[in-house]
């Protein structure tokens, strides 16, 4: 295994050589996941975590194999996701007092999606039209548009640090126009998403826990933005634009035959202002990287931009921004691989590792745009929860390629790159320099 430079500013965590050395969560474990998923992957696909389950006296696991993930995200009635299982376990418990304290998000899941059927149903009739596979296509200009003005800025410099010049602000500007927010406001929007992901970050363990004081400051932070969306949604209840807010306060959602109320519409726009910003960043990111690291497919790609799709489903399987997001809870006592987990458990579901399970794809390190089916990767998720925001991310990751790859010629990584990432469990690459040579 190669030797990587330490993640300094986090913690000098080393590789990984046995499974006594694993550890996807201390600080610094970040530099090292794809080793330890190999020794996972041989030794261990089952991890647990002691202590880490639905209370302390269950445990936690960590699921890496491409087959146990996929038959528990297909399955949300025998495994939902842990918080949810707790506060309601039914219809009718679901649809109990939404108290004004509870967090927007988690109320207007509780209110408009108790159940599978209105969970399918918000999908269809609620995000689709605006961010579905069908419906972010009327987003294909605004994208085009932001794509071309980001690479205007950048094109003649001959070099460009491309987190921050490209892959950050492209969803951010097409999310922020997408919902309807004002351009000016992307300062403001830019500290509240910053709150938003901070658990997924700087949270402790695979459950993403703050202290009590970061808490208490982020909750002081999404209020803000809590505020800033209220005036929004009854401005456009007012006077309605074409946008995603305008259309959920207008809208009389089909499934429950009924309007939405503010904070059901606040919910909905926190969680896409929280799902759809870094994870494309760090997608287009990691695609960056692996194309300076080919220039082969580079040339491939620009004399047939119809292969840009395989190019970026391979590279979504390979380097997952979702590294490990989601986690579900059993509901009832499982075997996964032979090994028992008892009813209770946390299941902390490592998207990242079934991605190069080798027993789901061959040679599974190696990126190849001609792999069969290269769209089942787990990155999304599977099944009735994966991410509804799939769609506009595919839409936005292929256009940036189609034009990036029309505009430039040359693609490279610059000298005094150290490829450090975020800590948390997502792979958030902090920043990376490209030279760039401007298509003739
Ligand atoms: C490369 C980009 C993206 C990746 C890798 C990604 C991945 C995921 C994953 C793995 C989940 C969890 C699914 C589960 O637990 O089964 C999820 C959920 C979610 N994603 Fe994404 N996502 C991306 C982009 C987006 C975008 C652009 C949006 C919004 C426009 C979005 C909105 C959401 C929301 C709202 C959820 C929560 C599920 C729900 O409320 O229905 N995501 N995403």
């Amino acid at each position: 295994m190669s030797e990587k430079p330490p993640n300094h500013a986090l913690s000098e965590m080393r590789c990984p050589v046995q499974l006594e050395d694993v550890d996807l969560f201390s600080p610094g474990a970040q530099e090292h996941w794809f080793e330890a998923y190999e020794i996972l992957h041989a030794e261990s696909p089952v991890l647990r975590i002691p202590g880490e389950g639905t209370s302390p006296d269950h445990d936690g696991f960590v699921l890496c194999k491409y087959e146990d993930l996929s038959r528990v995200v297909r399955d949300p009635v025998r495994f939902p996701p842990p918080r949810y299982a707790k506060r309601a376990r039914g219809p009718a418990a679901a649809r109990g007092p939404v108290t004004p304290r509870m967090n927007a998000m988690v109320a207007s899941i509780l209110s408009l999606r108790p159940t599978p059927e209105l969970w399918k149903a918000h999908r269809q009739q609620l995000t689709d039209p605006w961010v579905g596979p069908r419906g972010a296509q009327r987003h294909e200009a605004l994208i085009t548009r932001t794509v071309d003005l980001l690479i205007d800025a950048w094109i003649d410099e001959g070099e460009v640090e491309f987190v921050g010049r490209f892959a950050a602000p492209l969803p951010a500007r097409v999310m922020t126009t997408v919902l309807g927010f004002p351009l000016e406001d992307m300062p403001r929007l830019e500290r509240w998403s910053k709150a938003q992901v901070r658990p997924f970050i700087h949270g402790r363990g695979h459950r993403n826990l703050l202290s009590p004081e970061e808490e208490a400051e982020q909750a002081l932070v999404l209020q803000e933005f809590t505020d800033y969306v209220q005036e929004q949604v009854t401005r456009k209840r007012a006077e309605p634009g074409d946008d995603m807010i305008s259309d959920l306060t207008q809208v009389t959602y089909p499934a429950l035959d009924r309007k939405l109320s503010d904070v059901e519409i606040i919910g909905i726009v926190y969680a896409m202002h929280l799902g759809g910003l870094e994870t494309t960043q760090y997608a287009l990111t990691e695609q960056a990287r692996l194309l300076c690291e080919h220039p082969e497919l580079f040339g491939r790609l620009k004399g047939d931009p119809s292969q840009i799709r395989r190019f970026i489903e391979e590279a979504m399987r390979l380097r997952a921004p979702t590294q490990g997001l989601s986690t579900r809870m059993t509901t009832r006592d499982e075997e996964f691989q032979g090994v028992p987990v008892p009813a209770g458990s946390v299941l902390h579901l490592r998207f990242g590792a079934a991605n190069l399970d080798p027993e789901e794809f061959a040679c599974p390190h190696a990126l190849d745009v001609d792999r069969k089916s290269p769209a089942r990767h787990m990155t999304f998720s599977q099944g009735p929860r994966s991410c509804p925001g799939a769609g506009i991310s595919r839409l936005e990751q292929t256009i940036a390629w189609s034009r990036l790859l029309e505009r430039v010629d040359r693609l490279e990584l610059a000298p005094g790159n150290r490829f450090l990432h975020q800590p948390g469990i997502m792979l958030g690459t902090l920043e990376l320099r490209l030279r760039v040579t401007r298509a003739g």
